[in-house]
């Protein structure tokens, strides 16, 4: 397709909302809970925060200068815009994400598996305890090879806009369910306790923990925003050109964060009531906090049925995006039909997952390199691009933009404080995963 007839989004709003639909999903409702109980609350939350608007924001748009300008895919959009040296980051990011999916899908098996168990209620009584029971095992994995087959058939036959049309409709049903639970939390008798736990940073606790702080929020901050594997870049390669990345940018961030936020909101008052100390559960922190809230409501198999399926769908259309860059990197590359390729990606995905359904460590070891290396490094690669090798970011970024001093601030903060950002929080990332690494293998029990 030349450039001139290539489609673009029809609406702001659609582009925004199939953004959204790839931004919001386990890494909102499920990754951070779960990190904010690892990093002890309240610390994490303020460094979060920061993060996604001094570094997530700005960094979004360098993935959409780079996707508007190529109208290519991360992985031909560097050869297209000249600089064929660079396609390497589009490489790293294709490859983190196929390991992201890897694990993204045991999750989402976790969440289908808790769809159908809030039928019978099977886990109402002890929800701790049923989350340990199902997370890992034959059933993890059998629920991991579902979900796996359902993103495979919606990305091989090419389907997916059936699912972001479903998605616009249970964004707002998720949201609207979660203000629920969240009213639930506040009357619960722990919600005092949790609420502090939560907002109320402790003096001195960043100062004292920053070096895994930093890491673990700006992980979470790429995670949540779907940043570091070009899919952004596949995105705005459709956005046509009177319209202001700037803005388009913000709802998209405040949307995502939003809705974190909520999570974090729905949970932790649940876990002080129900006596589970925040980090003790790890990747259980979701399905322990909500399962116990849930339990505990009038009507609560409907609720847990509407709750977790709406989830699974956010899950569902997150997973899409994820295995599609590399369907489409086949197709690309080396001609593959689709169905022939998302059967290879989805066997490799299935196959790389399978560790991960079979030990909770091994899941948190995949999570962790993924998030605190993989998607920081391209991310990095990416912003060093922008900021001091490509020579038209300024004038693409511009576009659109009323405010004249607005591009010029962008470029100066790409090419100084973010990538100064970025590389301090790679080498805490790389400090830190030597220092656990031995503790973790030692603690695998997959043999
Ligand atoms: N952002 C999604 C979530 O929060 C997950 C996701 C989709 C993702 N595409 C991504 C994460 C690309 C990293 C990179 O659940």
């Amino acid at each position: 397709m030349s450039s001139t007839d290539r489609e673009q989004w029809a609406t702001r709003i659609g582009f925004i909302l199939a953004a959204v639909g790839s931004a919001v999903g386990l890494g909102n409702i499920w990754r951070f809970p779960f990190q904010v109980g690892q990093e002890g609350g309240a610390a994490f939350l303020v460094v979060y925060l920061a993060f996604i608007i001094l570094i997530g924001l700005p960094a979004i748009l360098v993935e959409f200068v780079i996707g508007r300008r190529s109208e290519r895919n991360p992985i031909d959009a560097f050869e297209r815009l000249g600089y064929r040296a660079w396609t390497i980051a589009g490489l790293l990011g294709v490859l983190g994400g196929f390991i992201i999916m890897s694990f993204y899908s045991v999750v989402a098996g976790w969440v289908t598996r808790y769809t159908l168990a809030s039928a019978t209620g099977a886990y109402f009584a002890e929800p701790a305890e049923y989350f340990m029971d199902i997370a890992a095992g034959t059933d993890a994995l059998l629920f991991h090879l579902l979900f796996m087959g359902l993103t495979a058939i919606i990305v091989g036959l090419g389907i997916q806009r059936g699912i972001e049309m479903a998605v616009k409709l249970l964004v707002p049903a998720l949201v609207a369910l979660m203000v629920l639970l969240i009213v639930y939390g506040f009357t619960l008798d722990g919600a005092v306790q949790g609420y502090a736990y939560y907002l109320s940073p402790e003096p001195g606790a960043i100062a004292a923990n920053w070096t895994s702080i930093l890491p673990a929020a700006a992980g979470q901050a790429f995670f949540t925003l779907s940043l570091g594997m070009g899919i952004m870049i596949t995105y705005a390669s459709y956005i046509d050109d009177e319209r202001s990345l700037v803005g388009d940018g913000a709802w998209i961030v405040g949307l995502d964060t939003a809705i974190a936020i909520m999570a974090g909101l729905m949970i932790f008052p649940v876990l002080f009531t129900i006596g589970v100390e925040p980090g003790a559960g790890g990747a259980g922190e979701l399905f322990i906090g909500v399962g116990g809230a849930i339990a505990g409501l009038p009507g609560s198999r409907i609720i847990g049925v509407l709750f977790f399926g709406t989830v699974l769908v956010a899950a569902l259309s997150s997973a899409i995006s994820l295995t599609e860059v590399t369907v489409s990197f086949l197709i690309d590359r080396f001609g593959l039909d689709r169905p022939v390729a998302t059967g290879i990606v989805a066997g490799g995905i299935f196959l790389l997952g399978i560790p991960t359904a079979l030990d909770l460590m091994v899941l948190e070891l995949y999570d962790q390199v993924t998030a605190e290396l993989f998607l920081p490094l391209t991310v990095f690669l990416l912003v060093l691009f922008v900021g001091w090798f490509y020579d038209e970011a300024l004038d693409e970024v511009s576009k659109g933009v009323s405010a004249d001093w607005l591009p010029g601030a962008w470029l100066w903060h790409v090419r100084t404080i973010i990538l100064v950002v970025i590389g301090i929080t790679l080498i805490l990332s790389i400090q830190g995963l030597i220092e656990t690494l031995p503790e973790t293998i030692e603690a695998i029990e997959l043999l």
